[in-house]
């Protein structure tokens, strides 16, 4: 039988960083500059007047305090208020490979893979910078990995879909090696003038190697025990970009082209499908939650974390059992998790087991038992 081992993992952290105080000045700058404009219709009793954001309420009800992104002035510029990236020409490595490689390099070295001998490179994220060429086609050619590579896109949860897709090609014997990659821009799907969100995302991309285990070398190596996906349909999270815009006439710059959520729905729907689909996922390894080691969970809001954790585990986490990146990061979609997996796992020794879990837009959910060998 066939085992697959994650074997290196990556991390491409963007250069620019946004702290609360920052963000929400932008942000109470330009209400202060709407309001200012229509106080005749405020003042007529035509229009709500505006609300401030507020630092404190963004950490106490989301646990961000920062988040890193590509660029911090076109954010933090109360006219602009959206990140400003130059275009790039067709001759030019698109954005998202740039990022794409940065993290894989370090997933490679890690892993002690040369580029050639991956054989599939699969680009998962919640938002890609273009219809096709494929911008794994693109990392492919710009790592020199032989094989194929294909995009997808299953929002929050892209990284866990394309780990288990990577699996199982490894388990069919299609491929020995693999590359997953998730190179997420959510600063361009963000409407950082919607005061319910502003705070969310944060820009990242991680990468995963998985390996047939015959062939891995890597000095720290986790095995793949088994992975489980769900999906369920809703509109509680929703973004209407699509390339259908341009012939439905609808404005391509109208706001549900962003990321547009019901916070609270989310909350309350999103945490019991996750705490039962880790459960269940576990007990069909014949494991409990009291076998977990680790909970590498999706990083959107500190409070799901804590919830679901203390579902599947049956006590309050500590911060070493279900580690928090979402302080630092924000949610930086499906990178979230793997990021936490990347900088939380030094200290597992062997046998220990853990679950990487995604959740998010679909809905859609993945779980990954892993245990270190
Ligand atoms: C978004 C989220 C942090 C909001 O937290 P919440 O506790 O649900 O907050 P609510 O939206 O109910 O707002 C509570 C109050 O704070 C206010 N508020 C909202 N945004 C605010 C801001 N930026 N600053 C100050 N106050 C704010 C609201 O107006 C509301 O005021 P009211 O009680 O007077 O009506 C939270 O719902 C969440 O994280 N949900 C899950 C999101 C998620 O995981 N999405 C997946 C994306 S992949």
């Amino acid at each position: 039988m066939t085992h697959v081992v994650i074997t290196g993992t990556g991390l491409y952290t963007p250069e620019h960083a946004i702290d609360n105080a920052a963000l929400v000045a932008a942000f109470n700058a330009w209400v202060d500059a709407e309001n200012a404009q229509y106080a005749d219709a405020i003042q007529r009793g035509e229009r709500e007047p505006l609300a401030h954001s507020s630092s404190e309420f963004i950490e106490k009800a989301s646990g961000i305090k920062s988040r890193y992104v590509l660029d911090a002035s076109g954010i933090l510029d109360p006219q602009r208020m959206r990140p400003k990236l130059p275009q790039r020409g067709n001759d030019e490595p698109s954005i998202q490979c740039e990022m794409a490689t940065a993290a894989a390099r370090q997933a490679l070295a890690a892993a002690q893979v040369d580029a050639t001998d991956i054989e599939l490179v699969i680009v998962a994220c919640s938002n890609l910078e273009r219809a096709y060429p494929a911008v794994a086609v693109e990392v492919q050619q710009a790592l020199g990995t032989s094989g194929y590579g294909f995009d997808m896109n299953v929002a929050c949860s892209s990284a866990t879909f394309a780990i288990e897709t990577a699996a199982n090609a490894i388990a069919s014997g299609s491929v020995k090696r693999a590359l997953v990659v998730n190179p997420e821009i959510c600063s361009a799907h963000l409407n950082f003038r919607d005061r319910d969100s502003h705070f969310i995302f944060g820009d990242a991309c991680t990468a995963v190697v998985l390996e047939n285990s015959a062939v891995a070398v890597a000095s720290e190596q986790f095995e793949v025990l088994g992975t489980r996906l769900v999906t369920q349909f809703s509109n509680a999270i929703r973004n209407n970009a699509g390339f259908l815009n341009r012939v439905t006439d609808s404005d391509p710059l109208a706001l549900d082209k962003l990321f547009v959520q019901e916070g609270r729905r989310v909350f309350r729907e999103v945490c019991p499908m996750v705490a039962k689909l880790i459960t269940d996922h576990l007990a069909s390894l014949e494991l409990t939650g009291s076998d977990l080691k680790r909970m590498w969970l999706h990083q959107a809001n500190r409070h799901m974390n804590d919830l679901i954790a203390r579902k599947v585990l049956g006590y309050d986490p500590s911060e070493t059992q279900a580690p928090i990146i979402l302080d630092r990061y924000a949610n930086t979609s499906s990178a979230g998790s793997v990021i936490a997996f990347h900088l939380h796992h030094d200290e597992l020794v062997e046998g220990d087991i853990g679950v990487i879990c995604s959740f998010g837009a679909g809905y859609s959910a993945g779980s990954v038992v892993i245990r270190r060998l």
